[in-house]
């Protein structure tokens, strides 16, 4: 568990590592190439083990060196991703575009609900057989083939009903080995894609649009070696320019591009803080009086999901009445007991959180439920009077690399305990 004493302001320079969801379809995306693959800039998290773990067990070789992962796909089986890892990672997921792909079937468990929703993958299903796929969901597990002498998938045009992050890079990925094009309407447009695709073009991939709406992929026969590195994570990025608004204090990121940051720095500003672009992808914040806001969660360029509970601890601060809107998930507001325990005033009535700020808020006990919410508690703990007490670190260990030192080093009084029964 980690305990932290609230009320120390901090300040300096936070590193931000590389970003998890980049790494995590990058590595699944090193298996559309049967040559040497280095991706730099890789996390360390449990996400990126497990993600490591099913590679291997496709018969993938790894060599992890710091933050640098070499891949070599040479030699996989695409049948052989086991359950019990696949079950433990959404994102295992990721490996079905490009498997069949390259070798026109794939079997793989289905990913199955998660912490914060069902989280189907119909229309990743949907668009693979558009391509031509045949796909049978048979206890639990998908089998994927596609017929035809040479097996490939057909380019095709596809519309999602919904701009999926993981449904578009599942068939951005696929298409890049099709026969003929693909085009993608109503495409996701995080800056993931955008790594993904420019990943898979410095493999050879031809791709065009990625970022807009509409994506092109003109199929290849081949890809070859690469040599990337992962963008910034701009949701660590993003939680730590909260913990300087959250605690008054002055901090810089560095390695973060302001960018992708756009809609979390415009509601830093609404709130009542200034962000400085000083160049070369360093941020300075501008702590100022808090103020209440309201956030609706929407597909990129909208505002981020995955920043929705650090901003609801910060509102919790804020001085009037605000409204956080959850449109991306249907389970992901289990934050609000937690921070009600710590005397948050909040109200929930649906997807909606009406937040009153409060002058203060108590350390407290208080449990993780998803990777983001464990960040909002954290945030919390900062600001509140005394200790509070974060458990369920499960969470926080796949997708922050190394939070706690990173607090600390800016000033947080923060320590992780192992608890003694
Ligand atoms: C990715 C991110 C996650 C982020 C999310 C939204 C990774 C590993 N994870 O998740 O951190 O919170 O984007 O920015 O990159 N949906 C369907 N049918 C489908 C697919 C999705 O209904 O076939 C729905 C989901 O249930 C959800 C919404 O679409 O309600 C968004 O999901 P999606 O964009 O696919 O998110 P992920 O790729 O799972």
């Amino acid at each position: 568990m980690l305990e932290i004493w609230g009320r120390n302001p901090l300040q300096g320079n936070v590193k931000i590592s590389g970003a998890k969801n980049s790494a995590l379809v990058l590595m699944a995306g090193s298996l559309l190439c049967p040559k040497d693959c280095r991706l730099r800039n890789v996390p360390s998290l449990v996400d990126i083990s497990r993600m490591s773990q099913i590679l291997t067990s496709l018969g993938v070789k790894l060599t992890k060196n710091g933050d640098v992962l070499d891949i070599d796909a040479r030699d996989i089986n695409p049948t052989a991703a086991p359950y019990d890892i696949v079950s433990q990672l959404r994102a295992s997921f990721f490996a079905v575009g490009p498997l069949l792909a390259r070798f026109g079937t794939v079997k793989i468990p289905l990913p199955g609900g998660c912490d914060i929703g069902a989280r189907p993958v119909k229309l990743h299903i949907q668009g693979l057989q558009a391509m031509g796929a045949s796909v049978l969901i048979e206890s639990g597990i998908v089998h994927a083939d596609v017929k035809g002498s040479n097996r490939r998938l057909q380019g095709a045009k596809i519309y999602l009903d919904y701009p999926s992050v993981g449904a578009t890079e599942t068939l951005l990925m696929a298409a890049t080995l099709a026969e003929g094009e693909t085009t993608i309407e109503n495409a996701a447009q995080e800056p993931e894609i955008v790594d993904l695709a420019n990943f898979c073009i410095a493999m050879g991939a031809k791709i065009y649009g990625a970022g807009t709406n509409k994506i092109t992929i003109v199929g290849v026969d081949r890809l070859h070696s690469v040599d990337y590195a992962v963008i910034p994570d701009r949701i660590e990025a993003g939680t730590f320019l909260v913990a300087g608004a959250i605690t008054h204090s002055e901090i810089t990121v560095s390695s973060a591009i302001a960018d992708h940051l756009v809609p979390v720095i415009a509601k830093l500003e609404a709130i009542g803080c200034r962000i400085i672009n000083e160049g070369e992808n360093c941020l300075r914040l501008i702590p100022g009086e808090l103020k209440a806001t309201d956030i609706e969660t929407l597909p990129y360029p909208g505002f981020p999901t995955d920043m929705q509970a650090q901003f609801m601890a910060l509102l919790c601060f804020s001085e009037g009445n605000s409204v956080i809107s959850e449109t991306v998930f249907e389970n992901r507001l289990r934050h609000v007991a937690e921070l009600q325990r710590m005397g948050a005033n909040i109200r929930l009535k649906g997807n909606h959180a009406l937040i009153q700020g409060v002058p203060f808020l108590s350390g407290a006990p208080v449990m993780s439920t998803d990777l983001r919410a464990s960040a909002a508690l954290i945030l919390a703990g900062l600001a509140a009077q005394g200790k509070t007490i974060v458990r369920g670190l499960h969470h926080l260990d796949r997708g922050y690399e190394d939070i706690e030192n990173k607090l600390r080093k800016l000033g947080a009084r923060i320590e992780r305990v192992t608890e003694s029964n």
